[in-house]
């Protein structure tokens, strides 16, 4: 009941009953949101998860673009718990640079692209459509912006993931982010 928090807590008995009703209701079904710094513990443990350990974003470079970008965090949440994430800053580059993944502060709210810096959804929900529910979500909230597209860097045997939503491979990135050969990919709008 905890991380039911999108709703303020009343003070009368009787609407305090209502609102545990209501957020236990709530809580089982899936749904999206925007991230902050409480969700740092359960977004590190997922990233952990998800990524080889020189690739994971460390606590503190987490807890800086929670910081700096939380409404660019999606969390994709069942019966208050964290299945997945996506989450990138906006920038006025076409394609990501290190220096985004070392500066949160880099950041640019009115930027044209918004990017992608991490997709990942916990192994035990995997294949169900989850990762493609964020995406697609992403893409939806970028277009309401009136964003130019979104960009990514991704390895090469997720190309033809990311093409399925219309992303189009510009070859190996200038990115050398953890030492791994990356492609940028984009979709224009
Ligand atoms: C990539 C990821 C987010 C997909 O999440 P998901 O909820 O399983 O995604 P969906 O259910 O929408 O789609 C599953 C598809 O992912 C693709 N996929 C996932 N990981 C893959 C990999 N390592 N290599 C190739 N394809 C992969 C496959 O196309 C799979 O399709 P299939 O079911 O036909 O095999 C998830 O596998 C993950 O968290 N991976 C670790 C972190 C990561 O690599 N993130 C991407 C950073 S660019």
């Amino acid at each position: 009941m905890t991380k039911y928090r999108n709703i303020k807590q009343p003070s009368g008995y009787k609407q305090q009953l209502s609102y545990f009703w209501t957020a236990s209701i709530f809580n089982r079904y899936m749904h999206i949101r925007t991230a902050d710094i409480q969700d740092l513990a359960a977004f590190e443990a997922i990233e952990e998860a998800c990524f080889p350990p020189g690739e994971a974003a460390s606590r503190d470079s987490l807890s800086k673009r929670l910081e700096i970008f939380p409404d660019h965090f999606w969390l994709l949440i069942q019966g208050g718990q964290l299945l997945g994430f996506i989450n990138g800053m906006v920038t006025d580059n076409p394609t990501i640079i290190d220096d985004m993944f070392l500066h949160a502060g880099l950041h640019r709210e009115a930027g044209k692209w918004q990017s992608v810096f991490g997709l990942a959804v916990a192994p035990q929900y995997r294949k169900k459509g989850y990762g493609a529910r964020l995406i697609e979500h992403l893409i939806l909230h970028a277009k309401s912006q009136k964003r130019a597209g979104i960009t990514l860097t991704c390895k090469a045997p997720l190309i033809h993931y990311y093409q399925k939503f219309g992303f189009h491979d510009l070859g190996l990135s200038a990115c050398t982010h953890r030492g791994v050969l990356w492609h940028d990919m984009s979709a224009l709008f």
